[in-house]
């Protein structure tokens, strides 16, 4: 008999219903942004589980969420969640990850960072020996992008402003997004730390300081628990 192989979508909903398990009942749940995101969304709305209400971190996924019943509440009125749950654009072994491929990055480490616990849900596609291959997300202040450009071009990548049908994006924040290729990010910690300096920059995509606890990998052979 023969099996096909999963596709990424059907991934992408196995480690969203596997993230289930990590929902504390009574608790306030911090959701990330994304389409594997999207699926945990679905997956939560249609559990019943009896969360407190869920810290949402992009317009896109509190819409998704109030449009299915989901209660959301503002960050400020909540001091701290013992469980986030979002995707990665990348991976790498030590649970640093490359994230703001749907442009919600800033929000996303906002929120982690009140989070004891960051669950990483991805498929197999995602992890990566070394962080860089996925154009890495900066959300910049605007009349900073040219100078933040030129420094990214001085350590060899090419930054590009993010655009959507052919008009630059803005964030969720008022602010813009460089999309940087060519980097090779092995030292992920001192590579946030060293581009979080540069003047004009909101939030760099990489996540270490906020790095997953938990990567739920969605792969052929099932779901992989990976812990950091
Ligand atoms: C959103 O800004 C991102 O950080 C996402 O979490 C990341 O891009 C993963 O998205 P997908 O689940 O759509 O691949």
């Amino acid at each position: 008999m023969s099996q096909t192989a999963p596709t990424q979508d059907e991934l992408k909903i196995l480690v969203a219903q596997a993230a289930l398990k990590y929902v504390v009942p009574g608790e306030y749940l911090g959701v990330g942004t994304g389409s594997t995101v999207n699926k945990f969304i679905d997956a939560l709305a249609a559990s019943g589980i009896a969360f407190k209400g869920a810290v949402s971190s992009s317009l896109a996924s509190t819409a998704r969420m109030q449009a299915l019943g989901i209660p959301v509440v503002d960050l400020t009125q909540v001091e701290r969640m013992s469980v986030y749950i979002d995707g990665a654009d990348e991976i790498d072994p030590k649970g640093c990850m490359i994230k703001g491929g749907g442009a919600a990055l800033t929000r996303e480490k906002i929120v982690a960072a009140q989070a004891d616990q960051f669950v990483c849900i991805a498929d197999a596609s995602k992890n990566v020996a070394v962080l860089g291959a996925f154009a890495l997300p900066v959300e910049v202040i605007p009349m900073a992008a040219p100078e933040i450009t030129r420094r990214f071009k001085a350590l060899g990548a090419q930054a590009v402003l993010r655009t959507v049908n052919g008009q630059t994006l803005v964030t969720d924040n008022g602010q813009y997004l460089l999309d940087v290729k060519g980097l090779q990010i092995a030292d992920a910690l001192f590579f946030e730390n060293t581009v979080n300096q540069w003047p004009g920059v909101v939030t760099v995509g990489v996540f270490a300081r906020q790095h997953a606890h938990v990567c739920l990998l969605g792969t052929a052979q099932g779901v992989q628990t990976i812990l950091y």
